[in-house]
């Protein structure tokens, strides 16, 4: 039959297709929030308890959200392993980030360039605050889906600043996640329904002129919680399942204690109980140590804790569904799901980011001090940046306001 579309277009859309890799890095350098702390002389347990949140990942003045980023990805594609990816196959590169270096160019450009990635591959940046990853996912999954020969890279790199002294600023955080999509994916099948709810609110946004955001943070977790009932409650109206039948659930996490939070929101909402302690660290317990680690990292958070769970897990999560909810301020949120592969573990790379964890140097308050004043220097128009001992990549100066990128020993 002859279709006035035009030509017919064959889609895969029943093939299953996911996240096929997970790479987690995070700056070498963290500050414990013991010391800050004691620094802006609050009690220590305000923020180890109240907050759920330890240390707090620190950017080195050679760090930024593309070289965050390029050194999540490049284990991907050039360890010494026979299942990495050639970077040959890339043919999307989808870059989700609210800590873009240019307002024009998409950051991904450059790691196009780091990773040595082919000219035939479309590189588009997207943002809505930290939702941007999961948007990012769901259309590389398409994508894939219809390009079953070929990978999608998606990277989720941020750096979470927030002024001296505000409430926000032991939230603080670096930290980016890549993934590599394809179709018969071996670690995550993504489902195909989702639930979504948007509302134009300013509870955290960023005006181009400001370096640090501008938020209102009892209100910005209000509008998490509202988001996260709404998705849900458009999930189960779609798929019709139910919050026991997913054996994890993974949250976006700006401080590990919005997960308790929003979880047992949803638990004492869907069956009018308040969840014991044990019932409602079940399902979340997992996906939270390494954000408790680093602090929040905007887009990457969400995967963080997926590549925690999936890391830590010591239950087999093959075959099992588990749950994702994804927030970014501003508002757009989405409850989604997907279904942990068999043999999955075989494919993480989990002894990385156990020692990526282990190995950072701490630093004190002055240098932590230092390093955030000094990142002005990253807007300006020359600068040449030392080098840290941060991954293969660095940004090692910005001359007549070009950004000049360098790879260092391959430290893989
Ligand atoms: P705050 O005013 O610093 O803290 O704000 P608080 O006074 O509300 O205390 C926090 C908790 O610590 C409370 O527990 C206290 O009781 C407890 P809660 O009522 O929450 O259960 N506490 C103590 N516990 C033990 N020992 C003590 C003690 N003292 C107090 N001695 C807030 C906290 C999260 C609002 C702040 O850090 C903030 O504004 N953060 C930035 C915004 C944010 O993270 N919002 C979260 C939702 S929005 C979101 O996720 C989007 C985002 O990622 C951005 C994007 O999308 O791009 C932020």
């Amino acid at each position: 039959m002859h279709s006035s579309m035009g030509p017919s277009v064959k889609q895969n859309s029943s093939l299953a297709a996911g996240i096929d890799q997970i790479s987690f890095y995070t700056s070498p350098y963290y500050l414990p929030l013991t010391l800050l702390a004691a620094q802006r002389g609050v009690d220590p347990n305000k923020y180890l308890v109240g907050l759920g949140q330890e240390t707090m990942a620190v950017p080195a003045p050679d760090e930024d959200a593309v070289t965050l980023a390029a050194n999540a990805a490049h284990p991907l594609m050039h360890r010494s392993d026979p299942h990495r990816c050639d970077p040959q196959h890339i043919g999307l590169l989808l870059f989700a980030t609210e800590s873009s270096v240019d307002q024009s160019k998409a950051a991904g450009l450059f790691v196009h360039k780091l990773l040595k990635l082919p000219a035939r591959c479309q590189v588009i940046e997207l943002k809505q605050a930290c939702y941007a990853g999961a948007a990012a996912l769901r259309y590389a999954t398409r994508w894939a889906q219809d390009n079953p020969h070929k990978k999608a890279l998606v990277l989720t790199a941020d750096i979470a600043r927030y002024e001296l002294n505000s409430p926000g600023e032991p939230t603080q955080g670096c930290g980016a996640v890549a993934l590599l999509v394809s179709a018969n994916p071996r670690v995550l099948a993504l489902d195909s329904s989702s639930g979504f709810y948007a509302q134009e609110v300013a509870d955290f946004w960023r005006p181009n002129h400001k370096q640090e955001p501008i938020f209102d943070g009892k209100y910005s977790a209000k509008m998490y919680l509202t988001a996260a009932w709404n998705c849900w409650q458009h999930y189960t109206q779609q798929t019709q399942r139910q919050l026991h039948q997913l054996a994890r659930v993974c949250y976006h996490l700006p401080l590990t204690n919005m997960a308790c939070k929003a979880h047992a929101y949803l638990m004492t909402h869907i069956s009018s109980h308040k969840p014991n302690e044990a019932q409602l660290m079940q399902q979340i317990a997992d996906t939270l140590p390494y954000n408790r680690l680093t602090g929040n990292t905007y887009t990457a958070s969400l995967f963080e804790s997926l590549t925690c769970l999936l890391d830590r897990c010591q239950q087999d999560l093959g075959n099992q569904r588990i749950g994702l909810f994804a927030y970014g301020s501003g508002c757009m949120g989405e409850f989604f799901s997907a279904v942990v592969q068999p043999h999955y573990k075989q494919h993480l790379l989990t002894n990385r980011h156990r020692k990526l964890l282990n190995n950072r140097t701490q630093i004190g308050y002055d240098t932590y001090e230092a390093w955030f004043n000094n990142r002005a220097l990253q807007q300006g128009p020359d600068c040449t940046f030392a080098a840290s001992h941060a991954g293969p990549f660095r940004l090692a100066a910005i001359k007549q306001h070009k950004r000049i990128y360098v790879s260092q020993a391959p430290a893989l």
